[in-house]
């Protein structure tokens, strides 16, 4: 097969993690006999310095024009006065809107090698397997923002259309799973949840009576995660509560360096990126830990280009590398960590192995 995938490393970690991931992905290419090609573009915090913008034009057009989008992350001190009128996140809302990017899926899976690196009981862990399924493009993080020099205000509005499509692809990926969805909102207080509530309702008794559905509220679900992990199959929430959840759900599986995710809409480009941030802390230092953006290459290649067996040879590869104990200095506790280089050397390895 060939494919033609738009690489956006940003700023931080994203260049050192992205460079491994590309490494992994070339080497499934040369194992399974495809046609790659990456072409680098500019966003964030590094897209200002270059372009006065944080998501140019050509940047875009590329990712519209690509087959599958992979990104590292955006942002850093440099950029975040909190009175500039362009900042690096921006890039990224404007490319999950320009893309119409509007369900964010985050699986969560502990390993077995690393639940020490976790700050849960191991137990509580054991088996957990959940995909966060995130409303993307709407919700308070894109309404109306007003500032003057008394008060400030965030608008969050929802519409049907927006709720339904989200919804939809989270009843979907329950069926193919064990078929349990969470619909998490805060209806008690809020009108956009109420509404959020009422559409989930009707889609599962319409269109999925095969799927059995539960409301949850959302400071419910804050504890319900690390009490009992293991009883949740997929959660669908908006956009807000969804960056939140997912954060701490990271916490599960020991480190946010090992959690993947992929954007996807109606159109056919997704777009790949690891949880984390840009990890300013450790940036330059070859020490980050590239395994969440490796395993958003294995959603890529499943959800992008339906390379399915290509897929799991990449996670089977993370698998063994972990069993390994080929650690970065995130999981590694007191042992000799691997840099991000020697990390993805053990994947690629893996899959000259395994694949
Ligand atoms: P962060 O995710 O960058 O870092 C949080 C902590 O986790 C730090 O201690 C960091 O060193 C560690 N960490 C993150 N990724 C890691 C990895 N791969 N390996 C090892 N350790 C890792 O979040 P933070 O510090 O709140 O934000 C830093 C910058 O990143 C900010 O400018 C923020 O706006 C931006 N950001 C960008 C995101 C994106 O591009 N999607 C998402 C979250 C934050
Ligand atoms: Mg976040």
């Amino acid at each position: 097969m060939q494919a033609d995938i738009a690489v956006l490393p940003g700023d931080g970690i994203g260049p050192e993690v992205t460079a491994v991931a590309v490494s992994v992905l070339k080497s499934v290419a040369r194992r399974h006999g495809h046609q790659f090609e990456f072409g680098q573009h500019d966003i964030g915090g590094v897209a200002i310095d270059r372009h006065g913008d944080p998501l140019p034009p050509a940047t875009l057009r590329a990712c519209q024009q690509a087959d599958a989008v992979l990104l590292g992350a955006v942002g850093g001190p440099k950029w975040s006065d909190p009175n500039a009128r362009i900042r690096p996140e921006q890039g990224l809302l404007a490319l999950r809107r320009g893309l119409g990017l509007y369900a964010n899926l985050r699986p969560v899976r502990p390993h077995a090698a690393a639940l020490n690196a976790s700050p849960i009981k191991p137990h509580l862990l054991t088996g957990v397997d959940i995909m966060v399924v995130r409303e993307l493009t709407g919700g308070i993080y894109f309404g109306d923002k007003t500032r003057d020099a008394d008060s400030a205000s965030d608008l969050c509005s929802y519409s049907v259309v927006e709720i339904e499509r989200v919804v939809r692809s989270a009843f979907q990926l329950a069926r193919q799973r064990r078929g349990y969805l969470v619909s998490v909102d805060k209806a008690n207080v809020l009108e956009t949840s109420r509404l959020w509530r009422d559409v989930t309702s009707r889609i599962g008794r319409d269109e999925f009576a095969d799927v059995r559905l539960e409301h949850v509220l959302v400071d419910a679900m804050a504890m319900h995660l690390l009490s009992k992990p293991r009883e949740f199959d997929v959660i669908v929430t908006e956009n807000m509560f969804g960056d939140i959840l997912t954060d701490e759900a990271s916490m599960l599986a020991g480190s946010l360096g090992l959690l993947p995710s992929a954007s996807l809409g109606d159109g056919k480009v997704g777009l790949y990126e690891p949880i984390h941030g840009s990890a300013p802390d450790i940036a330059g230092k070859g020490i980050a830990n590239p395994y969440a953006t490796i395993l958003s290459c294995a959603m890529l290649l499943r959800h992008s280009l339906g390379l399915y067996e290509e897929a799991d040879c990449i996670e089977r590869a993370v698998d063994g590398a972990l069993n390994a104990q080929a650690f970065t200095a995130d999981l590694a506790g007191g042992a000799r960590p691997l840099s991000t280089q020697a990390a993805g050397q053990a994947v690629i390895e893996q899959i000259q192995a395994r694949c």
